[in-house]
């Protein structure tokens, strides 16, 4: 029996869908109560898409997953996909201790430490909270003074994971441009007065602080996806006038725009990471893609126009997919094989 963590939005409504299809035995259960580890009595998988902007998630997921893992259970996310979610700077030391080409990156927990490598240092470079998405909390860093304001605030009243000012920005650009409702912004403006839950939970993040080499001249990112032996990409093209690609809406989906070496490359990350599902987010300089962050969890609708997917030897099967079935799939073959 698999036990699926309920919720509106994510993989969820598709994993369900997909369990009763295929007659899948299955239960919903509500990871939020205390009785979790009752309610999975007779479970043998626990499912639970879970997101960095809903703060019972954000309080709960990792120890729960992490705790039924650790007591032999089957869970997705598992550890080693997700251990690291929604925290850039766990992903650097991840990423560097496995050799995988991440941008160059620097952390900072003593500020004398960052305003010396300020001195010693060339910009532009790229700002970051460690959480956030959509772009949201990634900022250019144009000179030496921009950087000195920012460690300034790090160390001392630090910074809200919920820039209110920046998401009223971005809503009003989308909403010129028709791609957001007037509500949507009106929704933005009630949020500069009162935060959702999840960044008030949260408190500000301080006392470190994390900066990205900037690597110029991307009209694009783009992100390839690997769900055990199955992958399949898309190019997000930046804002305008803006370096940053994710979150901005505009998709491109053509199979001729992704090198088969990328897509390669990515499975041989994704093996060494041991990671059921990632998402790399890649960014180009001088033809050679760096990783700019990886995440286990996607935007589920963002995908459902890829015009299909490679597996391991580079196939490609054209035509639409469903990735959130694999990673059911694969749970279960796991299950079968006793692995
Ligand atoms: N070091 C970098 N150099 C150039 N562009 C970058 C760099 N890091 C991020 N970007 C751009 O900014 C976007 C957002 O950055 P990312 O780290 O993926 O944050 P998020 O979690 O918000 O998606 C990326 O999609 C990419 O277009
Ligand atoms: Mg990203």
């Amino acid at each position: 029996m698999i036990a699926i963590h309920k919720s509106d939005i994510g993989f969820y409504p598709r994993w369900v869908k997909y369990c009763e299809e295929s007659k899948i035995p299955f239960k919903i259960v509500d990871c939020h109560k205390t009785d979790i580890v009752q309610q999975l009595e007779g479970c043998k998988v626990l499912l639970w898409h879970h997101w960095q902007v809903n703060y019972k998630d954000l309080l709960k997921a990792k120890r729960v997953l992490f705790a039924l893992e650790h007591a032999g259970m089957k869970v997705f996310p598992n550890f080693k996909s997700s251990w690291h979610f929604d925290d850039k700077i766990a992903q650097k030391y991840l990423l560097e201790a496995l050799g995988l080409p991440l941008v160059r990156s620097y952390h900072f927990v003593d500020k004398m430490e960052a305003l010396d490598w300020v001195n010693n240092t060339e910009f532009p470079k790229v700002f970051k909270l460690k959480g956030g998405a959509g772009s949201a909390n990634v900022k250019l860093v144009r000179d030496k003074q921009n950087a000195i304001r920012l460690i300034n605030q790090a160390f001392s009243k630090g910074f809200s994971g919920y820039d209110s000012f920046e998401a009223l920005k971005e809503r009003f650009g989308k909403f010129k441009q028709g791609k957001e409702s007037f509500l949507g912004v009106l929704k933005s403006v009630y949020r500069v007065f009162n935060p959702p839950y999840y960044a008030k939970m949260m408190g500000r993040i301080k006392y470190e602080i994390y900066f990205q080499d900037f690597i110029p001249n991307n009209d694009s990112d783009i992100r390839v996806i690997v769900v055990g032996n199955k992958a399949f990409a898309i190019k997000r093209m930046v804002r305008s006038n803006d370096f940053r690609a994710s979150g901005s809406g505009n998709i491109l989906y053509d199979i001729k725009l992704f090198n088969e070496s990328l897509i390669k490359s990515s499975f041989e990350y994704s093996k060494s990471l041991g990671a059921q599902a990632v998402a790399f987010d890649y960014v180009f300089q001088d033809g050679k893609a760096q990783i700019v962050e990886i995440s286990y969890g996607f935007a589920i609708q963002g995908y459902d126009q890829c015009e299909g997917y490679w597996d391991e030897n580079l196939n490609f099967f054209p035509g639409s997919f469903d990735s959130t079935k694999w990673i059911i799939d694969d749970i279960i073959n796991e299950l079968k094989i006793g692995k």
